[in-house]
């Protein structure tokens, strides 16, 4: 069985927004991924996204609101905070607030944490969902736990099959990478998940800001091995092992793949980042025996790209 998906009319929007309501689950675009959606104040409605999902319950999903005026009741704001939501919202920033006693917000979407997740979307059907449906959504990335992420409705079927009541088809996400996760909720702002929302300008913003590496995660999405294809992964590859298919950046890729897509032949991050996702799907196929990737800089959006790579890579 498959889901329905429809093409984001105001009629499967009022939909969407009926169905969240009524406590079931519906996918939709944003602008850095497809999310897998729940009624945010439901406990049995996000349980059935760490169901679907097949997620660990340890691991917190990130509630999407339209804005500051309604994030400001789920979350304590301090200046720092508000700030940082008036300079990037809506868009792909995630802050990690500490939560209201009076949010309404369901336990187990913060995985019983005194912190919750909130990001305001820069998308026109995520932002007419949620002020439709008129509740905070729970939505994680509406794909199997420690898989790829969706950047095309399409994916999400293939993840998910009829798990979600409802497919919202906003088309290819433009930005093609989650959003960046910081948290504020203690004394120094500090960057969880590198994303669509880049450090260098949350930097700009905010001054010096702390990349935790290496320990027990705080960000339990962080795990080693994430965002997997079924086939392995080599990095930084500079020359063809037989059978794999490449991933290029940039005008200059090996020879001897069995198949090459460019993330960007221009060496573009933007354009690689948006392309990353929806290309690792596609070479992970028979007859390849595994996938290559040429070298990305470590720079502004190539921060998150190396991040989702390394993870990817990381044997299972
Ligand atoms: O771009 C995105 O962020 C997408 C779209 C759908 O909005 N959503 C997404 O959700 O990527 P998900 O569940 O795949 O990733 C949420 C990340 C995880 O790494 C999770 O551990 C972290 O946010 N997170 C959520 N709540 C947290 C909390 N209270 N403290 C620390 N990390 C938290
Ligand atoms: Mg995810």
């Amino acid at each position: 069985m498959t889901a329905a998906i429809l093409p984001s009319t105001p009629s499967a929007i009022a939909r969407a927004a009926a169905l969240l309501r009524a406590g079931r689950l519906v996918a939709f675009p944003t602008e850095t991924v497809y999310g897998l959606g729940a009624d945010a104040t439901s406990e049995h409605a996000v349980a059935e996204i760490f169901a679907a999902k097949g997620r660990p319950r340890f691991n917190p999903l990130i509630v999407h609101v339209p804005g500051l005026v309604e994030a400001e009741a789920l979350a304590v704001f301090d200046d720092r905070a508000r700030r940082a939501a008036a300079a990037f919202w809506p868009g792909p920033l995630t802050l990690v607030l500490r939560r209201r006693g009076d949010s309404g917000l369901s336990l187990l979407a913060s995985a019983g944490l005194d912190t919750v997740a909130l990001r305001a979307p820069a998308h026109a059907v995520a932002q007419a969902l949620l002020r439709a449906t008129g509740r905070p959504i729970a939505a994680p990335s509406a794909n199997r736990s420690g898989r790829v992420s969706p950047t095309e409705a399409a994916h999400v079927v293939e993840e998910l099959g009829d798990r979600a009541a409802l497919v919202i088809d906003g088309g290819r996400t433009p930005v093609g990478l989650e959003s960046t996760v910081l948290d504020l909720s203690g004394e120094a702002p500090a960057l969880l998940r590198p994303g669509g929302l880049t450090l260098e300008q949350l930097t700009e913003f905010l001054g010096p800001i702390a990349v935790p590496v290496g320990a027990a995660p705080k960000s339990p999405g962080m795990l080693a091995s994430h965002y997997a294809p079924s086939l392995p992964l080599r990095l930084e590859a500079v020359r063809a092992c037989p059978g794999e298919a490449l991933l290029a950046f940039g005008p200059d890729a090996p020879p001897g793949f069995g198949e090459v897509m460019w993330l960007s032949r221009e060496g573009n991050l933007t354009e690689a980042a948006a392309n990353l996702f929806a290309m690792l799907r596609r070479l992970d196929r028979p007859p390849f025996t595994g996938i290559a990737v040429t070298p990305i800089p470590e720079h502004g959006l190539g921060r998150a790209i190396n991040d989702r790579l390394r993870r990817a890579a990381t044997p299972r």
